[in-house]
């Protein structure tokens, strides 16, 4: 037989294998709540405008309510004959109120309604991510304020480079998470557009109120364009662009727990919340939330490069290949959520070793530059030539096999006279923090201060 719902100028059905590749209830059930909350809109715009009677506006508010309600609690038979959520819920309506149900589709296509729906569901996982984001920067600013001062190696290379804080290394991941959160607030700013009542693709000759359903549904305005309003998908690919990059992110300081776990580092120790252990070795307690999280925003990145793919080689305006929008993006958004999630509970529970982090943060010459600087300041020397006499000690001391702070006095005068005794007080870690007192730098005063201004905005 023929579809109910487009089946006038069909002699029959589609075959088994076109109804599997065509179907897709199976995924875009999840937009049930954006849908319904669309007709409503939709309906009651027609009723205000005289296209439907009050009556029958009634009917169709309160069959869609009561087809939510027989979703939300599991009782609604999803066909995959109806394709999708959108005609699965309008069959459904049909059956409970009859005639009524008929009209709601006046001035209105599939394609408006996904665009609607979609929109609504990507809009709401900007918000969720932003709020995680805002959980995981203040779990963040708890561990930079527990360790403001404590200092720490800073690497470049993987090398130890200079001594840093604690809290300066947790506060600048609260800087890269804060620009994650901006760009999702642009993103959703952009996509706060209204596509319903740009119907299939060109408008319609009913007197629609395109301003009231944007209002009712929380838009800024509807979107001016109707090829425009059901053509493009930008809207989820900026999603998924701040998606991408927010999970880069993620990935690096999961990557950092890794290795801050490991006996090598003993930076951190995670908690037993978020670790596993090993079925044959029983020391073992392995950073497998960590693990997991770096290896799983590869399928946020996929999902951008896919839907990139489906969307770059249509003509306007709707073709059938959007609908392979909603898988990526669906999977995508979860796997960032609980990637969130796991970050968070992984940083709020971690303590950080204080002692650990202090040995190795002399270790390496750390203070190689600071004993350079010293020579600049004290003795007038060239920086060049600085950085090479602070060479040959580094290299003397790697002879003798010990720190800058362990060569005497008349070792290091012997590579420049003009060394004197007022050198050892920069070869310490504290004071090499202490110094860095430019803006942004590591010093703890600094730190304090980033950690002031993130707590008064982040609550
Ligand atoms: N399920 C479709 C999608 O997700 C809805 C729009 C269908 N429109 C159409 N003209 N076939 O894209």
């Amino acid at each position: 037989t023929s579809n109910a719902m487009w089946g006038g100028r069909f002699a029959g059905g589609p075959d088994a294998i076109m109804e599997a590749i065509n179907a897709s209830i199976g995924f875009d059930r999840r937009l049930a709540a954006q849908d319904i909350a669309g007709s409503r809109a939709h309906a009651a715009m027609l009723a205000a405008q005289g296209i439907l009677t009050d009556k029958d506006a009634d009917a169709i508010r309160e069959g869609l309510l009561t087809v939510l309600s027989e979703i939300e609690e599991g009782k609604f038979e999803f066909s995959t004959a109806l394709e999708d959520i959108h005609m699965n819920v309008e069959a459904r309506l049909i059956e409970l109120i009859g005639d009524a149900g008929r009209r709601l589709h006046t001035g209105r296509s599939r394609n408006d309604q996904v665009a609607t729906d979609f929109r609504l569901w990507v809009r709401d996982q900007c918000d969720a991510a932003m709020e995680g984001l805002a959980a995981l920067q203040r779990a963040l600013l708890d561990q930079a304020e527990a360790g403001a001062d404590w200092v720490m190696p800073g690497f470049t290379h993987l090398q130890s480079a200079q001594p840093v804080t604690w809290g300066h290394h947790m506060m600048a991941y609260v800087e890269m998470f804060a620009r994650d959160h901006s760009r999702l607030r642009d993103a959703r700013a952009r996509m706060n557009e209204c596509p319903l009542g740009a119907a299939a693709l060109a408008g319609t000759s009913f007197p629609i109120d395109r301003e009231m359903t944007a209002a009712e549904l929380g838009f800024d305005r509807p979107s001016a364009n109707s090829l425009d309003a059901v053509s493009d998908r930008d809207f989820a690919l900026e999603f998924l662009s701040a998606a991408s990059i927010t999970a880069m992110h993620l990935s690096r300081l999961a990557e950092e727990l890794v290795i801050w776990s490991s006996a090598q580092f003993r930076f951190v120790a995670l908690s037993d919340r978020f670790s596993t252990g090993s079925s044959i070795m029983p020391q073992k307690k392995n950073p497998d939330a960590a693990e997991l999280l770096r290896a799983k925003i590869g399928r946020i990145f996929g999902a951008q490069v896919a839907l990139l793919t489906v969307m770059k080689g249509l003509p306007l305006a709707y073709s059938k290949d959007m609908q392979e929008d909603k898988e990526q993006v669906f999977d995508a958004a979860d796997t960032l959520m609980l990637s969130l999630a796991a970050m968070t509970g992984m940083v709020g529970d971690m303590s950080a070793n204080r002692e650990s982090l202090r040995a190795a943060a002399g270790s390496g010459f750390s203070t190689a530059t600071d004993l350079a600087d010293w020579l600049v300041r004290e003795a007038n020397l060239p920086f060049r030539d600085a950085h090479h006499a602070t060479g040959a000690l580094v290299a003397l001391a790697e002879r003798k096999g010990c720190d800058l702070p362990d060569l005497s006095l008349a070792e290091m005068q012997e590579i420049n006279s003009a060394i004197s005794d007022g050198v050892f007080d920069v070869l310490g870690v504290d004071k090499s923090v202490a110094s860095r007192t430019s803006y942004g730098g590591t010093a703890p005063e600094n730190v304090r201060a980033q950690i002031a201004r993130w707590r008064s905005h982040l609550g």
